[in-house]
């Protein structure tokens, strides 16, 4: 080789130990920690197999849900988010997304992608969006799809959801939840709210590794997250 390995491969890896002030405070579990160090399996073991089952029922359990399709990718938030865009909006859809922070149109610039034509329905500064909006919103729009987020980490507002999923499937429109900042912090229900597809990011509110559900797979536009 005509390079020199690096002098910090020679050193032992130096991590302090932090609080992490991320919705949370987000610190992961020692007993977390401890599973990142036991031996690796290949993914046709039986015992992989039945981890990941156990997996699933603990997914299953922290979103309320007892949906099938419910399952831990390796991403962050962001890959929830694209995951479950990509899966739902086929080009030309009318998508709306409620805004009460920045995530609403972090999600926009995602489904523009895919061929959307996005619609937003923006809550007062500070405040979340009321029933009534987003009924308006839904009557103007008819959108396939609504996309809000139950804890935006840019302004600390919480999304109430109770009521959201009875609503959207009235004007036959998915609801999509961004749960990553709020997950494990506040009540969360997929299946008694009608949520059709929801995803978190566990390094936050959850304290470990990123997941997220999805109910239904209609385009293919992007081959890693499909
Ligand atoms: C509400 C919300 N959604 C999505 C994300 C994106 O998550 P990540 O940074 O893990 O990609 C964040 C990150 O702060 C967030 O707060």
């Amino acid at each position: 080789m005509d390079m020199t390995p690096p002098n910090a491969l020679f050193q032992p890896l130096n991590v302090p130990s932090k609080i992490l002030m991320g919705p949370g405070p987000s610190n992961m579990s020692q007993r977390i920690s401890d599973s990142l160090s036991l031996p690796i399996l290949g993914h046709l073991h039986p015992e992989t197999l039945k981890i990941m089952d156990d997996v699933k029922l603990g997914c299953q359990y922290i979103f309320q849900t007892k949906n099938e399709v419910t399952l831990c990718v390796s991403a962050s938030g962001h890959g929830g988010m694209e995951a479950s865009l990509c899966n739902l909006i086929e080009p030309g859809d009318r998508i709306l997304l409620g805004v009460t922070g920045l995530w609403g149109h972090r999600a926009s610039d995602m489904a523009k992608r895919y061929g959307a034509e996005c619609k937003f329905v923006t809550a007062e500064t500070g405040s979340a969006l009321t029933l009534a909006q987003i009924e308006e919103a839904l009557v103007k729009y008819r959108p396939v799809l609504f996309f809000v987020v139950q804890g935006d980490s840019s302004t600390g507002v919480l999304q109430p959801l109770e009521g959201v999923g009875e609503l959207c499937h009235k004007y036959n429109c998915l609801l999509v939840v961004d749960t990553v900042a709020s997950l494990g912090g506040t009540p969360f229900y997929a299946d008694k709210w009608m949520v059709d597809v929801v995803y978190t990011g566990s390094q936050k509110t959850l304290c470990g590794m990123n997941l997220w559900i999805e109910v239904e797979g209609i385009s293919f536009e992007s081959c890693y997250s499909d």
